[in-house]
């Protein structure tokens, strides 16, 4: 499964490293611990001592998170192990994925079922948010937004609809790339989960893979005099659900469908967070090299493709050749000339 560690090192590891914190969540700490030992077993007596309670109490825990949908195998004189994810997004193993990659600065909240998560991050920022980060994941979204007023299909389960929101307070300049960034940052990630190349970005939003849109990402600011208060970064992903809506749809689909294999939804959207906020960071703090989109062209779904451009209500055909030094399209158009657009929706001629 996830296991990095083997054998005795993995045990040595685990007793180093591991302390419960007092006012820790139990059921967080006893995840993560079986999270690292994955596919091995850690004993009741290891995990009690470690959770400082009784054997008894760390089988109720056990059997508390199976009735939350996690697989917990049980065996006599081997003890527990991490045996699979629910899924949905389960709140106590998104916390427990998040420490295990090291991401701890951050609030999550999981919900069932939200109108949409970039509009429940709005109504939370003001009070909830100061330096922390926080992210809302839902299970279903009954009014998912998407680019351009459309609407983003978010059924039930299966899949990834997240925001993060931040308070930057910064001069808007400093986050003018942040999701060309991201879309960066998610593809790479996601080839890397996917082990496939294929997982490509569609200037400037959309994540394809095999040529079809699995992810969209929609960045909404409050900004006053060039000033941003809030930020929230909306991303949604097909993972093991295809929208029903547009099942049959051309051009949309989840990784399950073209990959044929389920992933695990927790441990991607806990990654996608851990990642979200790096790239906000390295924008905040003007970690931003100058080579920035150097490896744009490695992720780029349109190069070279026959492209029409919908600018306002204009229609602008060419050849997508990549994006300028700022992240604008650069569109070779019908008299040779190069132009370069920083908006506008994008088809792709057949
Ligand atoms: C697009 O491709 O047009 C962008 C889609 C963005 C969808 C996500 S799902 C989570 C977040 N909440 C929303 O209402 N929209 C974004």
């Amino acid at each position: 499964m996830h296991n990095k560690l083997s054998g005795r090192k993995k045990r040595d590891t685990l007793q180093k490293n591991y302390h419960f914190k007092k006012n820790g969540n139990p059921s967080v700490f006893l995840l993560k611990m079986l999270l690292s030992a994955a596919p091995n077993y850690l004993s009741g007596s290891e995990l009690a001592t470690a959770l400082k309670m009784s054997r008894v109490g760390v089988w109720s825990r056990v059997n508390n998170l199976r009735k939350n949908g996690i697989s917990i195998e049980a065996t006599q004189n081997l003890g527990y192990r991490f045996a699979g994810e629910p899924n949905f997004i389960e709140e106590n193993l998104i916390n427990a994925w998040l420490e295990y990659i090291k991401c701890n600065q951050c609030l999550v909240d999981v919900r069932d079922k939200v109108s949409s998560t970039n509009s429940e991050i709005e109504k939370s920022l003001p009070d909830r948010l100061s330096k922390v980060p926080i992210a809302i994941i839902s299970n279903e979204q009954t009014n998912g937004k998407g680019r351009f007023t459309k609407k983003w299909s978010s059924p039930k389960g299966g899949n990834i609809y997240m925001s993060v929101g931040f308070k930057p307070n910064v001069d808007v300049i400093k986050l003018r790339y942040f999701t060309l960034l991201q879309g960066i940052e998610i593809a790479r990630l996601l080839q890397k989960e996917t082990n496939t190349e294929d997982i490509k970005i569609k200037w400037p939003n959309d994540i394809f893979l095999n040529g079809k849109k699995i992810g969209g990402m929609l960045t909404e600011a409050s900004i006053d005099c060039e000033n941003v208060n809030s930020l929230t970064f909306g991303f949604g992903l097909n993972v093991n659900n295809t929208p029903r809506l547009v099942q049959n749809h051309f051009g949309v689909s989840s990784m399950r469908q073209e990959l044929g294999t389920s992933f695990l939804l927790n441990e991607i959207a806990a990654k996608i967070i851990k990642v979200t906020i790096k790239t906000y960071r390295k924008c905040i703090l003007d970690k931003l090299s100058t080579s920035l989109f150097a490896s744009w062209k490695q992720f780029d779904f349109l190069y070279n493709k026959q492209i029409t451009l919908l600018s306002g209500k204009k229609e602008i055909q060419g050849i997508a050749y990549g994006i300028d030094d700022a992240g604008g399209l650069k569109l070779k158009l019908k008299n040779g000339r190069i132009k370069v657009f920083h908006a506008g929706e994008i088809t792709v001629k057949k």
